[in-house]
C-alpha cells in the first residue's frame, strides 16, 4: 500500500466493482482495457485480480491497483504496473503503465501524484527503470500527463494487425528513472 497526498493506491480488490462499474457506466468514459471486459466492472475485476503478481520468481509481475480517495474512501480510478503487454514487442521498452480515472476527477492532478509515487517504488522493488505508455494520438490528455512526467514519443505504431489489437492508432511514450 502506498498513500499520497490525496489517495491510498492498493491492490484491486472483488469488493471495488460498485465503485469501478460507476466509472465505467460515465458517459464520458472510455478505456480498451473496460470495452474488452464489455463494460463490466466483475469480468474487468476478475481479469486483473488474477493477473496481479508481486513475485518475480511465481511468474510475471503485474501490479493491478486502485486508486482510494481518502476523504471518501472510494475507488477514483485503477492503474497498472508491469508486464500485461497486449502487444509482446513493446516489452523491449520496459513495463508498461496504463490507467484511467473516474471523469468526475479528471484535470485534478491526479496522475502525476500516482506516478510520481508509484513509478520510483516500482522501480526500486522490482530493479527496473525503464517504463512505457501507449495512447491514441487523439487522447490528448493521456499524453500530457505522460509528456509532463517526462516520457518522450519513440515511435507510433504502423502495423495494420498492431493497431487492429488496439482499435486504433497508437503512439508509444518512453521514459527511463
Ligand atoms: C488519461 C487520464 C488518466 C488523465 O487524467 P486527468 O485527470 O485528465 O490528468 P491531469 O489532470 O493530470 O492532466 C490532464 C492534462 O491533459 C491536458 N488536456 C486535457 N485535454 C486536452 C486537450 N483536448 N488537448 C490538449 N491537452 C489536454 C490538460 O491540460 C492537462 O495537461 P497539463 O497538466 O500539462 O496542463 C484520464 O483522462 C482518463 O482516465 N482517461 C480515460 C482512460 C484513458 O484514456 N487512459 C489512458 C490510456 S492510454
Amino acid at each position: 500500500m502506498i498513500e499520497t497526498t490525496r489517495l491510498i493506491i492498493r491492490p484491486l480488490k472483488t469488493d471495488d466493482e460498485t465503485d469501478i462499474q460507476s466509472i465505467f457506466d460515465h458517459p464520458r468514459f472510455y478505456y480498451l482495457d473496460a470495452e474488452y471486459a464489455a463494460n463490466n466492472a466483475a469480468k474487468f475485476l476478475r481479469k486483473y485480480i488474477e493477473l496481479h503478481n508481486e513475485d518475480a520468481s511465481r511468474g510475471t509481475v503485474l501490479l493491478a491497483l486502485a486508486a482510494v480517495l481518502k476523504s471518501t474512501n472510494t475507488v477514483i480510478g485503477c492503474f497498472s504496473l508491469g508486464n500485461d503487454h497486449l502487444l509482446s514487442r513493446l516489452s523491449e521498452y520496459g513495463a508498461e503503465v496504463t490507467g484511467f480515472l473516474h471523469p468526475h476527477f479528471w484535470g485534478k492532478k491526479f496522475p502525476q501524484e500516482v506516478l510520481d509515487t508509484c513509478l520510483t517504488a516500482y522501480a526500486q522493488k522490482f530493479g527496473v527503470k525503464n517504463f512505457y505508455g501507449t495512447a491514441d494520438p487523439t487522447n490528448k490528455s493521456s499524453i500530457a500527463v505522460m509528456r509532463r512526467f517526462g516520457f518522450q514519443k519513440a515511435e507510433s505504431i504502423t502495423n495494420p494487425l498492431e493497431i487492429k489489437l488496439y482499435g486504433s492508432p497508437r503512439e508509444v511514450y518512453v521514459t527511463h528513472l
